[in-house]
């Protein structure tokens, strides 16, 4: 075997331990060969949170740093593995609320430097995306719609770890826009879900405006439509009407899909994409999956959704996304710090 062979196949026998705290969910996950999930612990704060309507920055820290050591026992336990067994330590690095991001990174250095394994600070959106490979193998040139609490982007593959953000929201992420029109509507936290099925439910739809923006625009805008909500929500009440609101769910819905799809879709064919990749929270939606399926049959263009619990925050798929550093020895320093700014396009492996 050459050098080149010898290093390939250690990279796919790697096993990787990796820990997500970015934002409300506490997770450690053990994967192997950047493919192979052994166990992925998620542990959510979400009942906590529901309350303030949505995440509290310092009580999610907080709850990190009283979950992470159980939580990474656990993922090991579940792989039936031990510390020694671990060829490297992976870590969401950023975006994400930065005293949240600490507790992983903090977790992630000392048993780096205890283990003395390399430390791989990782992309949380490298994660949503590397989550597909989790389940299929990616073909590049691929597209990826990311849909999330945060984050609204069409991310160009170009290949195996080069990313290129080619259009993203101006304003509010779609589920941040989701979360807020259903705290309008008087629903719980998180809201996305209840939107889903009201919108499913629905018998009219009130029919609300798509924020197109410039003709060759891969660019998102929410805020207009959210506000489009609010307006109609307060105009029933001010004429004491009653209010319909799976008709309202319905519009809004159609509004994010059509945009979402339309331009998701433009873009796989201007660029020669051989996927379409959905990932994020907000790809759990039925009516955007739904859409997206038919969409991509009359078009010819494979689509890959993970499954719901890996589109949700997880750290299998840190595991997977920085598998690609991995193999390329792209290891990071024991001085990593939280980064709530890393740009997804410098993470993106070395030509
Ligand atoms: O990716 P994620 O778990 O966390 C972030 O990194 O942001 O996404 C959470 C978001 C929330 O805004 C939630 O309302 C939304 O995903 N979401 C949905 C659905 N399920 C979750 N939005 C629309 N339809 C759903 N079925
Ligand atoms: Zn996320």
């Amino acid at each position: 075997m050459s050098m080149e062979q010898v290093a390939e196949k250690a990279a796919a026998e790697a096993v990787i331990l990796a820990i997500e705290t970015s934002c409300d969910e506490t997770s450690a996950a053990v994967v192997k060969g950047g493919k192979e999930i052994l166990s992925n612990i998620v542990s959510s704060q979400i009942d906590i949170h529901e309350r303030f309507g949505g995440v509290v920055p310092e009580i999610a820290s907080r709850k990190h740093v009283e979950t992470i050591t159980v939580i990474i026992e656990q993922a090991l336990q579940a792989a039936g593995i031990g510390f020694e067994d671990i060829d490297a330590i992976a870590v969401t690095e950023g975006p994400g609320l930065v005293g949240a991001l600490l507790v992983g990174i903090v977790a992630a250095k000392s048993l780096a430097m205890a283990l003395d394994i390399p430390l791989i600070g990782t992309h949380h959106i490298a994660g949503h995306i590397y989550a597909n490979e989790l389940v299929e193998n990616i073909d590049y040139p691929s597209l990826a719609l990311v849909v999330s609490g945060g984050h609204t982007e069409l991310v160009l593959l170009e290949g195996e770890g080069r990313f290129r953000i080619i259009g993203r929201t101006r304003d509010d992420a779609v589920g941040e826009a989701y979360d807020k029109v259903a705290r309008a509507l008087q629903l719980p936290y998180p809201g996305g879900p209840h939107i889903d099925r009201l919108a499913a439910e629905a018998e009219q739809e009130h029919v609300l405006p798509r924020a197109w923006l410039e003709p060759d625009s891969y660019d998102f805008s929410f805020s207009g439509l959210k506000s489009a909500v609010l307006a109609a929500i307060n105009q029933h009440r001010m004429k004491g009407l009653e209010l319909d609101a799976t008709a309202l769910a319905r519009g809004f819905q159609s509004s994010v899909i059509e945009v979402l799809t339309t331009k998701a879709l433009r873009a796989a064919r201007e660029h020669g994409a051989r996927q379409l990749l959905l990932c994020g929270g907000v790809a759990a939606n039925r009516g955007l999956r739904e859409a997206l399926a038919s969409q991509c049959a009359a078009a010819g263009l494979p689509l890959l959704i993970p499954p719901h619990s890996l589109c949700t925050d997880n750290a299998a798929m840190i595991g997977a996304a920085a598998h690609l550093k991995l193999k390329r020895g792209e290891f990071s320093e024991l001085t990593l710090r939280g980064d709530p700014g890393l740009q997804l396009e410098q993470w993106s492996v070395e030509a």
